[in-house]
C-alpha cells in the first residue's frame, strides 16, 4: 500500500478587535526538533514557527497512552505531539494565562501549559484518561517544585 502522511490542522481564530493584553517579547526557546540557530535566536525560531507547513516536529514526542487504555476499549486515544502544543503556546499565550482543553484526553495540552506556566482547565469523558491525565499533570508540578529546590 501507498499513500502520502496524514496531516494535523492547526485552526486559529481571533477575536475581532485590538488585544488589551498583547503577547509580545522574544522566543527564547524552540519546541520541535533539528533546530540550528544561525544568527538571532528569536528570530530564527520565529521564521521556524511562521511557516505554513511544520515539519520540524518530533513526531514521537508524545505523553504516553498505552497506561489509560481499558481492554475492552473499541478506539483508542492519539495524543497530540507535545512539540505542537508546546508551539502553540508560545505564539498565542502568556505566562498566568488560562489554557483550555475541552477534549482533554491524558492531559497533552495540560502537561505544556503547566511546563509554560500558565493554568489549565480541561474537560474529559473517560474516567481513565482523566486519571491518567491528572497523573500527567501531577508529575510535571512535581517536576518543578523539585527544580526549584535548588
Ligand atoms: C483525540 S483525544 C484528545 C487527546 C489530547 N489532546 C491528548 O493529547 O491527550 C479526544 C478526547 O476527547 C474525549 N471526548 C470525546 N467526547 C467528549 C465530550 N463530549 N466531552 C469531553 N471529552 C470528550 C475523548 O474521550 C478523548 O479522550
Amino acid at each position: 500500500m501507498s499513500r502520502q502522511g496524514i496531516p494535523d490542522y492547526v485552526c486559529t481564530f481571533r477575536k475581532p478587535g485590538k488585544n488589551p493584553d498583547p503577547i509580545a517579547g522574544e522566543f527564547d526557546h524552540f519546541a520541535g526538533e533539528a533546530f540550528e540557530r544561525t544568527g538571532n535566536l528569536s528570530i530564527d525560531i520565529w521564521q521556524r514557527y511562521a511557516s505554513p507547513v511544520w515539519m520540524d516536529i518530533d513526531q514521537s514526542n508524545t505523553l504516553n497512552a498505552r497506561a489509560a487504555r481499558h481492554e475492552s476499549d473499541t478506539r483508542h486515544i492519539c495524543p497530540l505531539q507535545l512539540d505542537v502544543i508546546h508551539r502553540c503556546l508560545q505564539l498565542w499565550s502568556k505566562e498566568g494565562d488560562v489554557v483550555l482543553s475541552p477534549f482533554a484526553g491524558i492531559g497533552s495540552e495540560g502537561h505544556e501549559a503547566l511546563k509554560l506556566n500558565r493554568k489549565f482547565l480541561g474537560i474529559e469523558l473517560k474516567e481513565s484518561y482523566f486519571d491518567e491525565a491528572a497523573k500527567n499533570l501531577r508529575r510535571v508540578e512535581q517536576d518543578q517544585s523539585r527544580a526549584r529546590l535548588f
